[in-house]
């Protein structure tokens, strides 16, 4: 037999999940892996420096669906998505994450197949079973409903398997494998090094923290941002904080017209220069999700802006303080750290470079069996 499986990405928290995997999946000569692009992410900070970064090959189908409000984009994956299911009629789609395009891509192949004589094509989620509980969150909607349509559930910490077994998912579905976004972090540290990031920016060691922002949550409304802007002043008195800072929010900051000139803005970095300034960092403040996880691995202390985390394993063992949005909380945590109160991290279980090895293994075991 002979399969052909789809990974698809879209946004920039997509590649350097999906780029270990299908790498992985070229390993297997009885498949044939398609990179699936649906552009989502376009601009070249967001996207095409991470395909140079971590050599992802120029993907198969570039579906150019763009920015819109979440129902035009998500359609419009939908729409576009259909019409390379039903040209290449795939085996198995992996979909990583919790982004748009995620939950497109899954809903389009579970209508593709419906009415089908088999149950193809596969529907597999990497990053199953994570819980904000937040349904204010678009990436919560993502990650609930994908998982309720995915065959193959593979999660990276044990609460993504104890939240599936609690909605009824049955566990004959979930494999814990670990994570594919450390896969990628284990095996690009070492270039990381070579980065002249911190010349380009005259940072030393330790000497500055990093700050990433853009959940809307945080960054659309003003009076919210203003909160976060009068913490990092002061932050700002005691250490630089350097801030790449995502499209959204820069459009938020001038819309709004709020004061950043103690901050050190720059444009969004590639995955080896954020990598290096992330290892070379004091402390890390961020509403992202892979970033908790991230620092979690490097043993630097992460100080989350948001009242919650789908990733708990990153509190529980690793360097990660939920931290909220009040000001003088964050200030306070912040003065913590400088005098020397840091939380040092375990490794979660499987966090150990071999995530997408497991995943393509029993998936492709799947496959077998099902044919
Ligand atoms: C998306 C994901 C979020 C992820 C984030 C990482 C969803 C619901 N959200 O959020 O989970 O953490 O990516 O970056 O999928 N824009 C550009 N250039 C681009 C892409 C977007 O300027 O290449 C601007 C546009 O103004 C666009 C806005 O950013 O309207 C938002 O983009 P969108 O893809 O809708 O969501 P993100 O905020 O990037």
């Amino acid at each position: 037999m002979h399969y052909t499986a789809i990974v698809v990405v879209g946004a920039r928290p997509n590649f350097m999940k999906a780029a270990p995997i299908f790498t992985q999946c070229k390993k297997f000569h009885e498949v044939t892996p398609i990179l699936v692009h649906t552009g989502q992410h376009y601009d070249k900070e967001l996207s095409r420096v991470f395909f140079d970064d971590l050599k992802l090959p120029k993907p198969n189908f570039y579906l150019g669906v763009g920015s819109g409000t979440h129902s035009e984009q998500s359609g419009q994956i939908m729409i576009e998505f259909e019409k390379i299911l039903g040209k290449l009629d795939p085996d198995i789609v992996v979909v990583v994450g919790d982004v748009n395009s995620t939950l497109a891509c899954a809903l389009a192949t579970a209508k593709y197949r419906c009415g089908k004589h088999k149950y193809s094509p596969v529907i597999a989620h990497v990053e199953a079973g994570l819980r904000s509980n937040d349904w204010h969150m678009p990436e919560e909607v993502n990650r609930r409903l994908t998982d309720v349509l995915a065959d193959l559930l593979f999660t990276t910490e044990l609460s993504g398997q104890e939240n599936l077994i609690k909605e009824g998912i049955t566990s004959d579905k979930i494999y814990h494998v670990g994570n594919v976004m450390i896969d990628s972090l284990l095996s690009y540290k070492k270039q990381a090094e070579k980065s002249r990031i911190l010349e380009q920016l005259k940072l030393k060691k330790i000497e500055y923290a990093v700050l990433t922002m853009h959940r809307p949550e945080n960054v659309d409304v003003k009076e919210t941002m203003a909160g976060f802007l009068a913490a990092f002043e002061k932050i700002s008195k005691s250490i630089k904080i350097v801030f790449p800072v995502h499209p959204r929010t820069k459009k938020m900051f001038d819309q709004h017209g709020l004061k950043t000139d103690f901050l050190r803005v720059t444009p969004p970095l590639g995955y080896l220069d954020f990598l290096k300034l992330l290892v070379n960092a004091n402390f890390v403040l961020t509403d992202s999700g892979g970033i908790q996880e991230e620092t979690t691995v490097l043993n630097i202390p992460c100080l989350t802006l948001r009242e919650n985390t789908e990733r708990p394993v990153t509190v529980d063992k690793g360097t990660n303080i939920i931290v909220g949005k009040d000001p003088d909380s964050i200030v306070e945590q912040v003065g913590k750290i400088l005098s020397g109160e840091r939380k040092h991290g375990q490794m979660p279980e499987f966090w150990d470079g071999k995530a997408a090895q497991r995943i393509c293994k029993i998936a492709f075991n799947y496959l077998k069996v099902q044919n």
